[in-house]
Parts: C-alpha cells; structure tokens; sequence
C-alpha cells in the first residue's frame, strides 16, 4: 500500500500533512515507508531532513573563492562537469540571482542608496566558476585555485551575433541568473531572468522606444548600461573562462535553458520565460556544437505547434525591421506569432523518453495559486518537430502535497526532484498556510508510485531550495538554500540560518546532502 492508497483509504484527499493526526496515522503506517520521506511540512528555521540523510554546509555567501573575490549573494541554479583529463577533479558553476539591500547593505530604497552600495550590490550578482575535488567521496572545494572565477554585473561579457544590440557589441555585466543548463561540449548556461529589476525596461510602440518599467535597484542612477543588454542566455566556458550572450535564444525573462541534442546533431535547448502570463520557447542550432544562431520558436499549446519567431513568418515580418530587433523583443514577437500564455514557465527537464516536463509555477492573478507540471510530447519524440501534444503531468496543490514547482533536476533512477518556490511573504498564508516552509520534493515518474510526491526536506524561513543538482556518482545531492530571511527589515532577523545564533545574519548557503543512496 503506498501513502497515496493509505490517504485514501483513511478518508483524506488532502495531504494536510502537519495535522498531528495524520502524522501518527502514517506513523502507525509500516508498509508506507516506501522512501524516507519528511511526514509533515516544517516550520523550523533550518534544513530539515528524514533522519537517513544529514547536511553539510559548503560555501556561504560573502566566503572568500580566492584572494580578491567571495562567494555571491542568493545561489541558485548548479551545474558540474568533470575537468577534462582528470579523474577527481571538477567545475561547479553556481548562480547569484540577485542582491536583497537590507542585507547587502542596510539601504532598501533604491532613492536613498549611494555608488558604494550599488557597487556592492553589483558584486553579489553573477555566478561563480568553482573548482572542486573529489577525495574518498567527500567533495572539498579548492579555495584559491587558479580555476575559481566570478561573474558579476561588472564583468564585460560580448553578444554571439552578427549585430550590435542597442548599439554595442558588448554587454557590461550579468545579472538576475537564475536557473541555466549545460551543453554536451563542455559550457555552462546561465539565464538571466528578472532583468527589469536592475535598469528597468523598454518598449518600442509605433517606433518610438520608451523607458516602460522603473527599476527596482536604481542602478541607473549611477551605471548607463540599456536595459536590452540583459534579458539573454550566457554561456559560460570553464577552461578558458570566456563568456557571450547568446542572443538568438532571445530575451525575456529566462528561467533555465534545458539542451537536447536531435539525431542529426543539430542542439535543441527548451526554455521558459518565468512571469505570468508569459511563453515556453525551444531553439534549433542552425550548426551541431554551437548557440550561436539557430531558429527559435514559441509554443502554442491550444494547436500543439511551435511558432517560429522569424522575419520568414508571415504574423511578424511586418511588424520588426530585424532579426535584432525581434529578438530583443522576443517576448511580443512570441504573442504576435501565437504562443500561449503559461503560468509562470520555470525549469524544465527531459525524461528517458523524451517528455518535456515544465514547471508552471503559479498564476496569482489569476487564483491558480499551488501550479503544476506540464508535458511537452514532440510529434515522433523528435525534439526537432514542430508538432507536438501537451497535457497537464501533476497538477500541484494541497492534494499532492506539493505547491508552486521551480526547480527541476532527475536522479539515475529517473525520478523527478523538484523545489518549490512559495513566495518568502506568502509561506504560511492564504492558499499555503497548511504548507509550511518551501521543500525539496521527490516524484517518481514510473512504476506504481508515478506522480506520487515525497517531501524530502524543508527549507529555513522565507528561504527555497534551488538548483538541486546530483554528483556523477548518484550519492551526494548538491543544493542551494536561497534567501534564508529575505523580508528581515530590523534586527532580529527573521532567520538566523546557517549559525542559528541568536543575533546571527541569514546566509545563502551551497550544502551537500549526504545518504541519498540509502533513501
Ligand atoms: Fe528565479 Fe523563476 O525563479
Ligand atoms: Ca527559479
Ligand atoms: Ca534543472
Ligand atoms: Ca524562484
């Protein structure tokens, strides 16, 4: 009997999994102990886990990686790759998604800050080039070697194109990465997502180009750079420590950049654009090994087709001069050409068999608060059809014991992890008040547990997981604890995590989670 069954038989449909009676229920439950799993949400200011696993903490924001740079602020998305010709030795890279000014600074009003805090705030953004070793299957970061980089808002980072991008063959900075990707030769993908945050936005109707969106940070206050510089996918080389932007995957507000590699060698890569009402894109390499430039599409799920955002389609060329231009306005050109609008498309993942997984987050305008999982089937399971069917994979809410699925990332087993992403002011409140704090899930996607959700651990405070990510050998979990106390406004800070001292300032932490194995 699986813990599906036993609720159903006891008479919940909710898993309403912090009642008491429930907890001692499946307690008295033997044979519902398929994995350990977490039997009731958490309210607890720490990484909570089944007692089989247990946690170390790696990497903090503001350590030291080398002489002059420090670990970010708000690590997200981790991607690892083996260096090559060595056998225990490895790249992390590691996204810093953006500042929270209270505690980068103690200025919270983009009005009231000067150059020195936009300076530091500029320098926690980005991501960090890692080098890690493997030693008796403990992972020890390698503090101060030569491979150990960051990426800031600072760091001059040229556009994969032929043309300039509002003028400049060169972008100042990356910022608001969030999730990203890896290639199969050997690169790191970082998506810069909620760029609007930083320089605001613009809009180009009947010609004229305004400022439409006000900054949240002020940076432009002090740094000139145009809000079209930022919105792309970067790719990142490790050996050589280069980067561009890859501007024919378009701009909008990129969660993660999934890559799939056809039959004919050409690289398809699988995106979301995470606001509401906003579209899932895929990309089609016009060359095998390389982003450079391709043909991008926009789903429609009412037909089951991929739109091409192209001057060869007949709904867009009269309305962009370029290519350039249509890109840098992808996300019009998406709406104009047919896609559909999603709830908030995040990560996304590619199952054995081809199934396309997407996280559609929430829609709180629109009172879908909990998500679920959308499947993508391409037509033939070619990723290079323009046809294919959708269908809803889980649909997330109280029933399933799991709301609002971010992160995505798959076990050698082939079950789903997913991180949820409650919002730091809504964790406990209205539709979530029976959730408690954001988790680590797992599903498994075969055999007679398919779509069975499993929390595996509960976050600190305000906090979510992100960027789960396993080590090759399957027994460490690597994951990012994001914004431990994000909405503190005095001290007490309204977490203390990791030093759960009294006084004690919330980190953003990387951690290793040890025991998978036994789960
Ligand atoms: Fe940065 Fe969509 O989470
Ligand atoms: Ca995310
Ligand atoms: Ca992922
Ligand atoms: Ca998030």
């Amino acid at each position: 009997m699986d813990r599906r069954d036993f609720l159903k038989i006891v008479g919940f449909t909710t898993f309403a999994g912090s009642t008491g009676v429930l907890s001692s229920l499946l307690s008295g439950c033997q044979t519902a102990q398929t994995y350990n799993y977490l039997r009731t949400v958490s309210w607890s200011d720490d990484v909570i886990l089944p007692p089989s696993l247990s946690y170390s903490r790696i990497l903090s924001w503001g350590d030291p990686i080398n002489s002059t740079e420090f670990y970010g602020d708000n690590n997200d998305f981790i991607s690892i790759l083996k260096m090559p010709n060595s056998t225990n030795d490895y790249f992390f890279w590691i996204n810093h998604e953006y500042p929270i000014p209270f505690l980068t600074h103690g200025i919270p009003k983009a009005k009231d800050k000067l150059k020195i805090h936009i300076d530091a705030e500029r320098k926690n953004v980005g991501g960090s080039l890692l080098h890690f070793k493997k030693i008796d299957s403990q992972w020890v970061f390698q503090k101060n070697s030569t491979h150990n980089k960051r990426w800031t808002a600072n760091t001059e980072i040229p556009f994969a194109w032929p043309e300039p991008v509002r003028g400049s063959k060169l972008a100042i900075g990356t910022f608001a990465n969030c999730a990203g990707g890896q290639t199969p030769w050997g690169t790191f993908l970082t998506c810069e997502e909620n760029f609007e945050d930083y320089y605001g936005d613009v809009s180009y109707q009947n010609g004229a180009r305004t400022h439409t969106k006000k900054s949240e940070y002020g940076w432009e206050r002090f740094y000139d750079s145009p809000p079209e510089h930022y919105g792309w996918v970067v790719e990142i080389d490790p050996i050589n420590k280069t980067s561009h932007k890859l501007v024919a995957l378009g701009r909008f507000g990129h969660e993660g950049a999934q890559v799939t590699t056809a039959a004919n060698g050409l690289s398809v890569v699988y995106m979301g654009d995470d606001k509401n009402d906003e579209c899932i894109y895929k990309f089609i390499s016009d060359t095998p090994r390389s982003l450079k430039t391709g043909k991008l599409y926009a789903a429609n799920t009412q037909t089951g087709t991929w739109e091409e955002l192209s001057l060869e389609n007949p709904k867009l060329q009269p309305v962009f001069k370029t290519q350039t231009e249509l890109l840098i306005r992808a996300r019009e050109a998406a709406k104009i050409a047919g896609g559909t609008e999603q709830d908030r498309p995040e990560d996304l993942e590619i199952l054995k068999d081809g199934t396309v997984l997407v996280a559609l987050t929430n829609n709180l305008p629109k009172n879908r608060p909990h998500g679920r999982i959308l499947a993508i089937e391409e037509k033939d399971k070619n990723p290079l059809s323009l046809q294919f069917k959708s269908y809803t994979w889980l649909e997330c809410g109280p029933h399933a014991g799991m709301s609002c699925p971010d992160n995505f990332t798959l076990d050698a087993n082939g079950n789903l992890w997913v991180t949820s992403d409650m919002s730091g002011s809504l964790i406990g409140k209205g539709p979530y008040k029976e959730r408690g704090n954001n988790g680590l899930f797992m599903i498994p996607t075969e055999g007679k547990n398919r779509g069975t959700v499993y929390q595996i651990a509960s976050a600190p405070n305000e906090a979510e997981f992100t960027g789960p990510c396993f080590s090759d050998d399957g027994e460490t979990l690597f994951i990012c604890v994001q914004h431990p106390g994000e909405k503190s406004k005095k001290i007490p800070y309204t977490s203390h995590w990791p030093h759960k001292e009294p006084n004690s300032k919330p980190l953003s932490s990387l951690i290793a989670v040890h025991g998978i194995k036994r789960l």
